[in-house]
């Protein structure tokens, strides 16, 4: 499996493996968005044959690049199709985009919201990449469900 930098050509394999696994789906424009202002900060996983087994769709808090304010990253969102999971891909994807957001960006910060019902994601994060809980975002999602705001110091 490899892990390299999203391209412009990745977005329909990066858009099927997000319908497959998120009921939070996204406009190609706003794949297109994280791809051309923040180019080196998302990634993908891509098979021996090149199909997208996996991505993350991350950006950076336009507010917090201004003047005198600390700069966040934010994971949008982060997906591997079923039959690779436990292999680690989403960790690997994870800490390649928190490198870049710190390297490129100078990001200080990353975070991201996520169901309070995920418990493979909340063990990625929490546990293995040391994220914690900032606030809870009562009915957050478009089903009423709440969200975890989780941060992390990069
Ligand atoms: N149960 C508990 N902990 C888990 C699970 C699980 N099913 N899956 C992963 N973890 C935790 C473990 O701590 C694991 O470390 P370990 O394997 O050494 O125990 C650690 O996360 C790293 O696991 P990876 O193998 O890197 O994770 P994986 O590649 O399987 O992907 C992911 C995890 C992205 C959450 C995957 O399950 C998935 O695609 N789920 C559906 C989509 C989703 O929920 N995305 C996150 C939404 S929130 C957002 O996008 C900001």
């Amino acid at each position: 499996m490899n892990i390299r930098v999203m391209r412009v050509e990745d977005m329909m394999g990066m858009q099927a493996c997000n319908l497959q696994n998120l009921p939070e789906n996204y406009t190609m424009k706003y794949y297109m968005y994280h791809a051309m202002t923040w180019p080196s900060i998302s990634y993908v996983a891509e098979d021996h044959k090149g199909r997208i087994v996996g991505y993350i769709l991350a950006k950076m808090d336009e507010e917090s690049l201004e003047p005198g304010k600390e700069p966040q990253g934010h994971v949008t969102s982060i997906s591997v199709l079923r039959s690779y999971r436990r292999l680690g891909l989403a960790k690997k994807l994870m800490l390649q985009s928190q490198e870049a957001m710190s390297k490129v960006y100078r990001a200080r910060y990353v975070s991201l919201h996520v169901r309070k019902s995920n418990r493979a994601a909340l063990g990625l994060y929490r546990d293995t990449l040391g994220f914690t809980v900032k606030d809870i975002e009562k009915g957050y999602y478009a089903d009423g469900e709440d969200a975890y705001s989780m941060r992390l110091s990069l």
